[in-house]
């Protein structure tokens, strides 16, 4: 049965650095649009452009879960409609679907991306981070078990 994993949560709770931990141990296709937007030279906060790449991902993910390929996507999943879209077409091909949720207080995301924006890749203030906090739909206990999550 092959997996899709979800990675879900705020800038700075290490959804990236679980995503290439896991990219290696199980092993899977890691599809992290930060990057490919970073390395075809556009604007990380092009909102557009991220949902025109986000929904060419999913179609490749599809392709490779239908022939047997362990996905990740590293898209952080702050919405619920769009968690539910994802598990519901991977359980459609016969996937087991995981949802990493990272929860970590506000005071620490905003140290680590502290720490984070002097390597100038991207830089998320804790104004930005303000914001991003009221729109994040985080899931519940609820929701996350209905996942395929291993203990
Ligand atoms: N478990 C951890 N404990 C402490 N620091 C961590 C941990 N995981 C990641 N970090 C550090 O926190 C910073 C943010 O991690 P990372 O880039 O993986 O977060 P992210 O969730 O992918 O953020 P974004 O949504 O902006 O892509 C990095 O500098 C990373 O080294
Ligand atoms: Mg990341």
């Amino acid at each position: 049965m092959p997996r899709l994993i979800l990675t879900c949560g705020l800038p700075g709770a290490g959804k990236t650095t679980l995503a290439k931990r896991l990219e290696r141990e199980v092993p899977a296709i890691l599809l992290c649009p930060d990057e490919w937007i970073h390395g075809l030279g556009v604007d990380l906060f092009d909102e557009p452009f991220r949902a025109r790449l986000e929904h060419r991902f999913k179609t490749l993910a599809r392709h490779l879960l239908h022939h047997g390929q362990d996905v990740i996507l590293d898209f952080g999943f702050w919405d619920r409609a769009e968690r539910d879209e994802l598990r519901e077409m991977a359980r459609a091909l016969g996937a087991q679907v995981e949802l990493r949720y990272l929860e970590v207080p506000f005071a620490e995301l905003v140290r680590r991306l502290e720490i984070r924006n002097r390597d100038g890749f991207v830089v998320i203030t804790e104004d930005l981070m303000t914001g991003y906090a009221q729109v994040f739909e985080a899931p519940d206990a609820a929701e996350l078990g209905l996942y395929d999550n291993r203990p």
